[in-house]
This record gives structure tokens, sequence and C-alpha cells, in this order.
């Protein structure tokens, strides 16, 4: 008796198993799915709204004239093209933070310092050679004036 009582029992045990396994696994399958569907579906309303955003981003760079990323900051543009002369006021160029030197400058205005930096002036060039925006220019010429003793404001762009 007890040894077929335990063969029912472990027959019994066996068939829930045998049913129990895949039905875990149905359940979990559809879960994956419907998760898989779920996140599937606004991932491409997300992506979309992405490259809009990307678009949107893309063509303010453009319109700020620079193709490699957002339009560089005054000190940024001062690195990257005006202090080769006027860290050390090479050539006669006004030295960075040399207020007696920016004094006189500085009364022109801003509008009139960003003029001779992207026309040239004597020894520098125009744009000072460099493959600078307009507006990466000014905000250049603003933070090199600032640190002379102006106060303007850093150019904005569009
Ligand atoms: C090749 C050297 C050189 C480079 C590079 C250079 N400058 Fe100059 N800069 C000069 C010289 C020289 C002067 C003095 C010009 C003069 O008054 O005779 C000057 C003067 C200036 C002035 C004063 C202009 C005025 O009207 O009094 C500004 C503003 C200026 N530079 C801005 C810049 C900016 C901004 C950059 C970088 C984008 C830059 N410079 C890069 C040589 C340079």
């Amino acid at each position: 008796m007890s040894k077929f009582a335990h063969a029912l029992t472990t027959g019994q045990h066996n068939a829930r198993r045998g049913w129990t396994l895949p039905m875990i696994g149905a359940v979990g399958l559809t879960l994956l799915l419907a998760g898989c569907g779920k996140s599937q579906a606004p991932s491409f309303d997300e992506q979309a709204a992405m490259a809009q955003r990307l678009q949107r981003v893309g063509s303010v760079e453009l319109q700020a004239g620079n193709a490699g990323g957002a339009p560089k900051t005054g000190e940024q543009a001062y690195q990257a093209q005006c202090a080769a002369c006027h860290a050390a006021g090479a050539l006669g160029a006004p030295k960075f933070g040399d207020v007696a030197a920016w004094a006189p400058r500085i009364g022109a205005g801003l509008a009139a310092l960003t003029n001779s930096a992207l026309k040239g002036k004597n020894s520098m060039p125009p744009q000072a050679g460099g493959a600078l925006s307009d507006l990466e220019v000014s905000r250049a010429a603003a933070y090199m004036a600032n640190n002379g003793g102006a106060k303007f404001a850093e150019p904005k762009g569009e």
C-alpha cells in the first residue's frame, strides 16, 4: 500500500511538475513579449522626438557658423585663437590682463574692438587668421577686454 501510495504521489508530483514548468515558461514568455512590445512602442516615439531635438540643436549650430559643436565661450575662443599673440603681447598686441594696455581701447566699445578683431588691425590678421565664427570672435574680444578692466556682457548667440 505504501509503495503504491508512494508511486501515486510521485506520479502526481511528476504530473504536476510536467504541467507547471511549461506553464511558467508560457507565462514568462508572454510577460517577456508584452514587456518588449511595451518598451518598443514608446521607444520609437522617443527616438523620433530625440531625432527632432538633435535636428534643432544641429540647425542652431549651423546658424552660429560652427559645425563642430556649440559655439565657443569667450575663454575657449581666446585660448584657441587669440592667446598666441595676446597672452605674451606678441607683435605689439595688448597683453591679456594688462589693464593699462587695454584701458584706452576699451573706451571704443565692444563693437569697435570686435570689428578690429574681425577685420584685422595692423599686425593682427582678420578673424585672428583662424576658423572662429563672428560670434566667437566677439566673445573672445569681450573676454579679453573684461580681463583688461572692461565689464562687457558676453555676446549671446542668435
Ligand atoms: C597674430 C597675432 C594676433 C592674434 C592671433 C590676435 N591678435 Fe588681437 N591684436 C594683435 C595686435 C598686434 C594688436 C594691436 C593692433 C594695433 O592696435 O595696432 C591686437 C589688438 C586687438 C584688439 C584691440 C583692437 C583695437 O581696436 O584696439 C582686440 C579687441 C583684439 N586684438 C582681439 C583679438 C581677438 C578676439 C583675437 C582672437 C580671436 C585676437 N585678437 C588674436 C595681434 C593678434
